[in-house]
């Protein structure tokens, strides 16, 4: 006998995006009118620097509308975005009686939310979350799209899953409090952004970007809204990355794995930006963008206080076998994905961005950085 299990699903995963200052009010007005359903009890999680700042307050307000609230933290920073964190989060809302009935609220950057949306999707088979970004970085990319994951010793992100949240809020007020150098690791993939969709952001960047590091009202609130908007109109397109999003990960390939062989003393925004410069150098070879443009790609990346050479330390022959545990591997070959001078993509044909790239080419590029 078979049996055929007829399972088709049609999923509605659209959610808002809000920008501004001090939504936290906004976070629980929303709260109030449905926006988890009937959830009553809310896990707030956050790291170590975000607690003092916003998230008590958060889980606060979360009470003194009537809900119940408890705040679960993680060490800051990079490391803690793990498999053994992960366990501890659930471990630690299940001690404190949290089931199915209950909603994750992430209040932080990148590794907050992507570990919290990552939780949220396994704990009782999946809970609603929601993101409150405090960090240009989140905001820029990690709180919005989806992805959520941890990192294990091997490489970043190679445990996770698509997960979208209810809503993202991104509060620019937040930025007050960002350490410069996390605001110019945000900066790398505000960069990027410009870089693969948007020539008069790049240009609106090479105008503004001290303003940025000094956190200007205007220039600030331009480059969330642009952030959203490109990273947007991808993510729509290809939500599970089947092609164009793939261009999503300009910068990343050297980026992520020289954050690893870094064991994390780079931020993944410095990482990023000096996988930038890596594949705008070989893009150049390639043909795809020109010396110029590598410059101009070069000196935006130095004015917003990223490096720009692979610093000493970092061991190269480990670097380069490290690029081979890339997601974008297939087949053993490494696959790469380049700018088109400023503001575009090269499309491989179809819907193909990314290009095979040998271990000796790339090698050169990392020899010269
Ligand atoms: N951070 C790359 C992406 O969201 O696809």
């Amino acid at each position: 006998m078979n049996f055929r299990c007829e399972l088709k699903r049609v999923v509605d995963d659209s959610y808002d995006i809000e920008i501004g200052r001090r939504l936290q009010q906004s976070l629980i007005a929303d709260l109030k009118s449905g926006l988890c359903g009937r959830v009553k009890k809310f896990a707030v999680v956050t790291d170590s620097n975000v607690l003092g700042l916003y998230a008590a307050e958060i889980a606060g307000m979360i009470k003194e509308a009537g809900f119940s609230a408890e705040t679960f933290v993680i060490p800051a920073g990079e490391r803690s975005k793990t498999r053994k964190m992960k366990e501890f989060l659930e471990d630690s809302m299940l001690e404190k009686g949290f089931r199915r009935d209950c909603a994750v609220i992430a209040v932080g950057g990148g590794v907050v939310t992507d570990l919290a949306g990552f939780t949220a999707g396994t704990f009782g088979r999946g809970v609603p979350f929601v993101n409150y970004a405090t960090t240009l970085l989140a905001a820029a990319d990690a709180s919005v799209g989806g992805k959520t994951a941890v990192d294990t010793p091997l490489a970043t992100n190679l445990i996770g899953m698509f997960n979208q949240p209810r809503k993202v809020y991104i509060d620019i007020d937040c930025w007050k409090t960002l350490p410069e150098r996390q605001l110019s690791s945000g900066l790398a993939e505000t960069v990027k952004h410009a870089c693969l969709g948007d020539a008069e952001m790049f240009a609106f960047l090479e105008e503004n970007i001290e303003k940025i590091l000094r956190n200007d009202p205007a220039a600030c609130e331009y480059i969330a809204n642009k952030n959203c908007e490109i990273k947007y109109k991808v993510v729509m397109q290809d939500e599970r990355e089947s092609g164009l999003r793939e261009i999503l990960n300009l910068g990343h390939t050297v980026g992520r794995a020289i954050e690893t062989v870094s064991d994390y003393t780079l931020l993944h925004g410095e990482a990023v930006s000096i996988g930038l410069i890596a594949q705008a150098r070989l893009g150049r070879e390639l043909g795809f963008i020109s010396p110029e443009n590598v410059d101009r790609t070069e000196a935006l990346c130095r004015r917003a206080k990223l490096p720009v050479t692979i610093p000493e330390g970092i061991d190269r022959p480990q670097l380069l076998d490290k690029l081979y545990t890339d997601k974008k591997v297939r087949d053993g070959k490494l696959r790469f994905v380049f700018q088109k001078e400023i503001g575009s993509m090269v499309c491989f044909g179809g819907n193909n961005f990314g290009k095979e790239i040998t271990r000796e080419q790339i090698g050169r590029i990392l020899d010269q950085m």
